[in-house]
């Protein structure tokens, strides 16, 4: 088998426990332990509701905010021996895209200034840039006449295929793409999800789909992992996911109301949504679980091979409805 082009071992990442508000004198896990392997090529969807750690896993994986426990390898290399500049040398080829363009982008620097940095700080000289950052918007559909203008001078939509435009103009291989349309109208939402598959088809990128909407994640996705409270409590190809989860939270997820914003949530109880909490014993899902037994709370369920390569972290998987 090749090598995947990016995998990640026992990922965790702690928060310090600040103020009387904290979790535990220990602070709080946001990321438990997480492990997966993407393949080139491929589109990884990672999928939970709001709070359960996905943007904290997004930004330590590429060493943003790098992991307090456990390893990354993009295409074999552990980012966690890189120097400095090592890593910057890295990020090219595995470049992010955030939830809130108005957040991503300066809206005191023009599209070109914006997009220029990052080509800059590769060394990339002026004339490069200029020519890279018009590309780049052409590849999403902006003018590269347009360059010269600010964000406000752009809607939704369009700061979303900037943003997009700057992360593809290191020319990466891995794109991880954080709720990228979570923030966009609905009407919005299917340009930019048709965008980025002409992209990756047409680029050859390999995509981590990061959303809470399972339904979206399943449209775009090969494989899937499940996240609750910090932990991948099921993982498997789409197609398993998709007719035969296991797990009663992806159950639950897949059952979620489409509500007037078109974001899809699933029933929340209060407070339980959250990464994970050290003092806690057995499965994190019980309190909420409608097939919890008495053993669900005291024994915390392994992330563990049902068969084939389906993954489930769970005392009493639900029974395969369709194959029998
Ligand atoms: N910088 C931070 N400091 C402390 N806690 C944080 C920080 N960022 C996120 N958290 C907490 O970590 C958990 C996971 O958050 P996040 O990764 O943003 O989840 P998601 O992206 O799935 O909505 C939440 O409980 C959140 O409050
Ligand atoms: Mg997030």
């Amino acid at each position: 088998m090749s090598t995947p082009i990016l995998e990640v071992r026992r990922l965790e990442k702690r928060y310090a426990a600040s103020g009387i508000l904290s979790r535990s004198r220990a602070g709080l896990k946001a990321v438990d332990g997480v492990s997966f392997a993407v393949e080139a090529g491929s589109t990884f969807g990672l999928v939970g509701e709001s709070g359960c750690g996905k943007t904290t896993l997004a930004r330590a994986l590429l060493y943003l905010d790098p992991p307090t426990v456990g390893e990354v390898l993009f295409e074999g290399t552990p980012l966690g021996g890189l120097s400095r500049a090592g890593l910057r040398g890295f990020r090219r080829h595995m470049q992010i895209v955030f939830q809130d363009p108005n957040g991503a982008l300066d809206p005191k620097m023009s599209v070109r200034a914006s997009m220029g940095e990052g080509l800059a700080n590769l060394g990339v000289p002026r004339a490069e840039r200029e020519r890279r950052t018009a590309a780049a918007l052409e590849l999403v559909g902006i003018q590269p006449a347009h360059a010269g203008r600010y964000p406000h001078e752009f809607s939704g939509g369009q700061k979303q295929r900037i943003t997009i435009a700057r992360a593809l103009s290191v020319d990466p291989r891995l794109l991880v793409l954080d709720e990228p349309v979570s923030n966009l109208d609905v009407s919005i939402q299917a340009q930019i999800i048709n965008l980025l598959l002409d992209l990756k088809s047409r680029l050859a990128l390999t995509y981590l789909f990061i959303s809470h909407d399972l339904n979206l994640v399943a449209y775009l996705a090969d494989r899937i992992a499940v996240m609750y409270r910090g932990r991948i409590v099921e993982l498997g190809s789409t197609a398993r996911i998709l007719d035969s989860a296991l797990h009663p939270y992806t159950r639950r997820l897949f059952a979620s109301v489409p509500r007037l914003t078109g974001e899809r949530i699933a029933p929340k109880m209060e407070g339980d949504s959250e990464a994970g909490d050290s003092s806690r014993k057995g499965c994190r899902y019980a309190a909420r679980c409608e097939r919890g037994e008495l053993a669900c709370h005291s024994n915390d369920p392994e992330l563990h091979d049902a068969g084939g390569g389906h993954l489930v972290a769970c005392l009493l998987p639900e029974k395969n409805d369709q194959g029998g």
